[in-house]
């Protein structure tokens, strides 16, 4: 149902009429010191490409490449890490592969189930769809500070409290709610997912930059300009598509293309549904922020 022809957050096969397959992996080296928070992110931010499909995670492996150096029980850290945000997630750890390496990498390979019918994908955003956002932003620059040795440490716990978080609630809500349109904010900054939604469903977004929600110490990062380099990665490659009100200055729009480590869902919300699921999440003590919402055209729009 979904592969290379339409790259989306992960691949899914259609087993019969009720299931469906969800297939996704993904590792990184070190964003934080700590082994035991490093394999929780780690672990979080590989299952919520599950999540961001509409998708319930039940197996996983994992994939290690560790130093021979690492004391073991640092390994043991890394992997427990891992294994105890899984079993919040209600998935088993089977097995896995690791192999030798320089710089450690970890992550998982997940397998989920999925509703063929109710899939979340990239596309089918419709103009006049809300806009939701379950994270806040500025896990680069804090993250990037943090290697620096630039960072506070209330703004390093603040960081790692979120990245460890899953998507599932906000992936469950917006299977409740009838949301057909989600993707999660990683890599590609905000502003790069962003995109990627409005191209697969032929529409353009507007945001408003007074309502994205950042952590704590991530403007005050930003306004030094401690980003990572994937920030202005990100900044070349979808810039062209952005166009941004002139009262948003450097700091600000870079912040759009910092890139996140596990980071929220964004979801694309008929306006119908909108207030009934804000309510249940207000309820469900689920974080989502309004920051904008889907129009007509292409590209995206960042008012002030
Ligand atoms: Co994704
Ligand atoms: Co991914």
């Amino acid at each position: 149902m979904v592969g290379l022809g339409d790259p989306d957050d992960a691949a899914v096969w259609k087993l019969d009429e009720e299931r469906a397959l969800v297939v996704t992996t993904d590792f990184f080296t070190p964003v934080v010191d700590d082994a035991y928070d490093y394999g929780a992110i780690a672990a979080a931010n590989a299952l919520s490409d599950v999540y961001a499909m509409g998708g319930r995670p039940f197996l996983a492996l994992n994939l290690a490449a560790l130093p021979p150096s690492l004391p073991p029980e640092m390994i043991s850290e890394v992997l427990r890490g891992g294994a105890e945000t899984a079993r919040q997630a209600g998935v088993v750890i089977a097995g896995g592969h690791t192999i030798q390496d320089q710089e450690p990498k970890y992550g998982l390979m997940v397998l989920g189930f999925a509703d063929p019918a109710r899939l979340l994908t990239k596309g089918g955003a419709q103009p006049g769809d809300i806009l939701l956002l379950s994270k806040p932003l500025g896990f680069g620059t804090t993250t990037t500070a943090l290697k620096r040795g630039l960072a506070e440490p209330a703004d390093i716990a603040e960081a790692v409290g979120w990245m460890k978080t899953l998507n599932k609630k906000a992936s469950e809500l917006a299977l409740e709610f009838g949301v057909r349109c989600a993707t999660d904010i990683t890599g590609f900054s905000l502003l790069g997912h962003a995109i990627e939604m409005g191209q697969a469903s032929g529409a353009g977004l507007s945001l408003h930059f007074s309502q994205v929600p950042f952590i704590s110490g991530a403007r005050r990062y930003a306004r030094e300009f401690i980003f990572p380099g994937g920030a202005s990665d990100n900044r070349l490659y979808f810039g062209p598509e952005v166009h941004f009100a002139p009262e948003i200055d450097e700091a600000s729009q870079m912040l759009l293309f910092d890139p996140q480590t596990s980071g929220g869902l964004l979801l694309a919300v008929p306006p119908a549904q909108a207030e009934a699921l804000l309510a249940k999440a207000a309820q469900i003590e689920q974080p989502l922020w309004q920051i904008g919402e889907v129009v007509a055209g292409a590209g995206i729009e960042v008012l002030p």
